[in-house]
């Protein structure tokens, strides 16, 4: 496995790989791998010749009152996880070789990053969009790995390659969760043992809701009320959202049908932890 620093020696092997007909699959990060950033990364190399992941934590999609410069680090620990899942190359770039003095040109996502996670952290999704086309143009994948974890992400740079017509396919990944439930996330760090205990209702919640729509259930407001009281059987648990939308363009749903995306945002102290289900409803 290589270590890549910049961006014009990653394109020139990326280059040199496509002349040789090689396919490349990207697994974009910001570190601090788990599961679920390995499961993505098996994936790839199950499905293509070269798997590159990348490693930057990129500073335009955190907020001015985020947790970038706290943000967990492991580049030492990253790179053996990566390699033991079939990474054979690990890019990571320093800031100022993504984004040098006089950088200008953003890509903004229109309405489909404007609710969810959008409305929560303004600006995100540009930091997101932007710093993926970087990363598509830099390694020149024919397929990118993206977690369902991430649905709203998911869904916008699924819009973005549409939109661009960027000749590549971007591949959704299952959520890899704890034995006990808990979406896995690199954000877990900040949580101790009885906060991520506690993070197991939200998990119920999202199955308690789907059990009632399989039974029959269509009420927006009385599953939401469902999955309110399981998550408040734990104390210092906060919710941000719950939500239903179409699981392609992420419109609201004002009645239950069709394929939905549940998906919900709960605050342990000042960690947000996300997850989401998607169920076909006829
Ligand atoms: P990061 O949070 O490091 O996640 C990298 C990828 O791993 C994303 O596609 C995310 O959805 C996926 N992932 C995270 N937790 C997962 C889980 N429990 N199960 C399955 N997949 C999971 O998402 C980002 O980084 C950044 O926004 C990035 C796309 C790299 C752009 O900077």
């Amino acid at each position: 496995m290589q270590i890549i620093n910049t961006p014009k020696s990653m394109q020139k092997i990326a280059e040199s790989l496509r002349g040789k007909r090689k396919t490349i699959g990207l697994v974009p990060t910001m570190g601090a791998l788990h599961e679920g950033h390995l499961s993505l990364i098996k994936r790839s190399a199950m499905e293509n010749d070269i798997t590159v992941v990348s490693i930057f934590v990129n500073p335009t999609q955190f907020g001015p009152n985020e947790d970038f410069a706290r943000y967990p680090r492991a580049f030492k620990k990253d790179r053996l996880l990566a390699q033991k899942a079939g990474a054979d190359f690990i890019f990571h770039p320093t800031a100022s070789a993504m984004y040098p003095d006089n950088f200008q040109t953003f890509v903004i996502p229109d309405k489909i990053a404007d609710k969810l996670e959008g409305a929560a952290r303004p600006g995100h999704f540009k930091g997101v969009a932007t710093i993926c086309l970087k990363l598509f143009n830099i390694i020149k994948p024919h397929r990118a790995y993206f977690g369902q974890k991430d649905a709203q992400q998911l869904a916008v740079i699924r819009q973005m390659a549409r939109d661009f017509n960027l000749d590549l396919k971007i591949v959704g990944c299952p959520i890899v969760r704890t034995r006990t439930g808990v979406a896995l996330s690199s954000r877990h760090v900040y949580l101790s043992e009885s906060e991520l205990r506690k993070a197991t209702v939200i998990h119920k919640a999202l199955l308690a809701a789907r059990k009632e729509i399989n039974a029959g259930q269509r009420s927006i407001s009385k599953l939401r009320k469902l999955m309110a009281e399981i998550i408040g059987s734990e104390s210092g648990l906060y919710i941000e959202y719950i939500s239903f939308n179409r699981w392609d363009n992420l419109e609201e749903l004002r009645t239950l049908s069709g394929n939905t995306l549940i998906s919900l945002v709960v605050r342990i102290g000042k960690v947000r932890l996300l997850d989401n289900t998607l169920i076909r409803i006829r």
